[in-house]
């Protein structure tokens, strides 16, 4: 992990109201956020654009996959919006990704959706891929270094397998991160919501994740700058530690 600050927001929220009120509560702790179509639907890309200005690095999810002529033109508009990274599925195929990342020409960086977290070996049959969920992942991550796409896209289990076969070069962001102080909201929201493949944010950091991206367990909690700070403190002190 390079980046000091390896905590990337994600901005599930109503509308640019509630996100700009958080990010103030939250103190400069933040400097990545991620913007999902949810919230870019609702706002646009003047979203993009204030957040740009207000000088956060936004990784811009909206998981692209279509012909390499119309992810190029998408690639080329995230460009011009400042945006810091730009989600796109890596079964899009390789002459789409060779196109994109000649496009991006290395901004925004590139993150490669493998297999998504939602799917099982089974569900991945249904659209006709007879590989199970983990040669599918390492699969398709293998495309990603080959045609040059910088990061993926992965669970944090997946994480440490992932960054050995793939040599390390590509980073690894990770959803899908819980607290162990969470079980206190889980009475209240019910265990363990929609992720099923999750791990605490220092377990994802000593499996390789490069970047852990944080909704909820922030999002929903009481104090959520106290929630971050203490984050940032673990991970910090596991780093001084190596
Ligand atoms: O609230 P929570 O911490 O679960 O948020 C995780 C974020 O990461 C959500 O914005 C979700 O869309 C995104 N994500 C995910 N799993 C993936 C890719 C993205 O949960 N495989």
């Amino acid at each position: 992990m390079k980046d000091k600050n390896p905590i990337i927001l994600a901005l599930d929220v109503r509308d640019l109201k509630t996100g700009l009120n958080l990010l103030e509560k939250l103190d400069g702790l933040v400097q990545k956020v991620k913007v999902g179509p949810g919230l870019f639907l609702k706002e646009g890309p003047l979203l993009l654009r204030y957040l740009h200005e207000k000088g956060f690095q936004i990784f811009l999810d909206l998981k692209l996959h279509d012909i390499p002529n119309t992810v190029s033109l998408a690639v080329q508009s995230a460009q011009k919006l400042g945006v810091w990274m730009l989600s796109i599925h890596l079964s899009g195929g390789e002459k789409m990704l060779n196109q994109a990342v000649k496009t991006a020409s290395g901004s925004p960086l590139l993150a490669g959706i493998t297999v998504l977290t939602s799917f099982d070996d089974q569900e991945l049959k249904t659209i006709g891929v007879s590989s199970s969920v983990a040669k599918q992942t390492e699969f398709l991550g293998k495309l990603a270094e080959k045609t040059g796409i910088q990061a993926i896209v992965a669970s944090p289990l997946e994480a440490s397998f992932l960054k050995k076969e793939l040599g390390g070069k590509i980073m690894i962001i990770t959803p899908g991160i819980r607290l162990l102080t969470d079980r206190r909201l889980d009475s209240v929201h019910g265990l363990p919501d929609d992720q099923a493949r999750i791990s605490t944010p220092l377990k994802a950091v000593q499996a390789g994740a490069d970047y852990l991206v944080i909704g909820r367990p922030v999002l929903e909690a009481s104090d959520p700058k106290a929630v971050l700070i203490s984050i940032l403190d673990g991970i910090r002190s596991m780093e001084t530690l190596k």
